[in-house]
């Protein structure tokens, strides 16, 4: 964990702008795989990791007015008998700055009373089941209603904190970026003609469990990339070929790398993947290039959208003008999704507080046209956000079959070309960035994007 004077300055900014309140805040539990011997690997929840830092399962706690209670029980026997010598609850409470402790069991009553005394318990929105009804129990609530009643003060507040990443918060996010390097790399080598998609989702997590950390999401391996999150590993790799791998670890600190990288089988494009790929490539390089504070990424993602839809009219895909193209949404066609979101703790940064929160305010708001609604970040940056810059190019049979039906779109999309290109698959580019003074930079070393650089990779 950070310093404890990092997780007691981060408390005492969340209680300034909710000064006098009582913040309730529910850590994850350990949850049953199969049977409730048998569990999944624990992962803390984000927000007790940002505000307490504390990694282990069953623990709660109370800012009451700027003041800390951490509820927790220290291990029985029998949890030592079963899982080894436990540090105890005060000292690791302690360890984050926090010096009362009580029994977790006494949450409930100390909760109670504040309710009795009119006090109102914010909370932010909670996503497992458990710890809904956890709170619909402590604050007497019918469980469907404990998310609608969710407190927005203390939402506002933590994203308007988590979104600016401390420099201890880079230094991690930036050193655990050679494990993400190292997953994409892995997979790269592997991309030939006979292996197997589940060999090499294998390597790619292994590449991560080995450096201690979970992947942050399911590892997305599939040679049918024009499914977005292709999650089947099914296939296996032949000439012709491209593998997409949108894969992320966490560090030991929980913080997610998220890249995706496209690689022709034998490292060979064909000139059709070529040409695709290197508008990809543009897009992602020209979001890069553009992003920086104070610019909305709502306008980089349509920058890069355009720089999509003016390289497929050069290929033939598309015509008309692409800003016509791009404010019409024809280019979501190809692109049906968002440029990039936040990244941090989760790789949907925040994302449980609600994504439109995250990503808009009272100046930018979510479209609603298909794809650019997809778009989990639009507002203006600043410095110290780290977002991903993930621009696509798909082609999706179903949805070149469903537009083409109903005749969308046809003063855009060239459909007599798009038969050649059935069975392409889909490309997609992820880099990290970090949004500078001036700029924005990629997080760690870039892993290899160029087609020179694929083209090269075996050497
Ligand atoms: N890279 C996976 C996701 O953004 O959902």
């Amino acid at each position: 964990m950070f310093q404890k004077e990092i997780y007691i300055a981060r408390r005492q900014k969340l209680s300034h702008q909710l000064e006098g309140e009582i913040l309730l805040f529910v850590g994850n539990k350990q949850a049953a795989f199969n049977f409730d011997a048998n569990e999944y690997t624990f992962r803390q929840d984000s927000t007790f990791l940002y505000l307490f830092g504390i990694d282990e399962p069953d623990y709660a706690a109370i800012i009451d007015n700027g003041e800390a209670t951490i509820y927790a029980d220290d291990p029985s026997l029998d949890d030592i008998v079963w899982m080894g010598p436990q540090i105890s609850v005060s000292t690791k409470a302690a360890s984050v700055g926090v010096n009362r402790t009580q029994p977790r069991k006494t949450l409930a009553t100390d909760i109670a009373k504040a309710i009795k005394n009119g006090r109102k318990i914010h909370y932010v929105p909670p996503y497992r089941g458990e710890t809904i009804i956890e709170i619909a129990d402590l604050t007497s609530q019918h469980p469907n209603a404990v998310k609608a009643n969710a407190s927005r003060p203390l939402i506002d507040a933590l994203i308007a904190l988590r979104s600016v990443k401390e420099p201890c918060e880079i230094e991690e996010m930036e050193r655990h970026s050679a494990v993400g390097y190292e997953m994409h790399v892995t997979a790269m080598k592997m991309a030939t003609e006979g292996t197997t998609e589940k060999a090499i989702h294998a390597a790619i997590d292994y590449a991560s469990l080995r450096s201690g950390g979970q992947v942050s999401f399911p590892t997305i391996c599939s040679v049918s990339g024009q499914t977005l999150h292709n999650h089947s590993y099914n296939g296996t790799l032949r000439k012709g070929n491209l593998l997409l791998v949108d894969a992320g670890s966490e560090s030991p600190l929980h913080y997610a790398t998220d890249n995706t990288r496209t690689t022709p089988v034998n490292w060979t494009f064909t000139e059709q993947q070529k040409e695709i790929y290197q508008i990809v490539l543009n897009a992602n390089n020209a979001a890069a290039a553009a992003a920086k504070p104070g610019v909305t990424y709502l306008s980089v993602h349509l920058l890069a959208a355009r720089v999509i839809a003016q390289g497929l009219i050069d290929a033939g895909i598309m015509h008309g003008d692409a800003d016509d193209i791009v404010s019409q949404g024809a280019h979501a066609m190809f692109f049906p999704h968002g440029l990039g979101h936040m990244l941090g703790l989760d790789v949907h940064d925040m994302e449980n507080y609600n994504d439109t929160l995250v990503g808009y305010d009272d100046e930018v708001k979510r479209s609603t046209q298909f794809g650019l609604s997809a778009l989990r970040l639009g507002r203006r940056l600043q410095e110290g956000f780290v977002l991903t810059d993930e621009p696509g190019i798909y082609f999706i049979p179903e949805l070149i079959d469903k537009w083409q039906s109903e005749k969308r779109f046809t003063q855009f999309i060239n459909y007599d070309k798009l038969k050649h290109y059935r069975t392409f698959g889909g490309i997609r580019l992820e880099d990290d960035l970090l949004i500078t003074h001036n700029g924005a930079r990629i997080l760690g070393k870039r892993i290899p994007i160029t087609i020179d650089e694929i083209e090269h990779f075996q050497n």
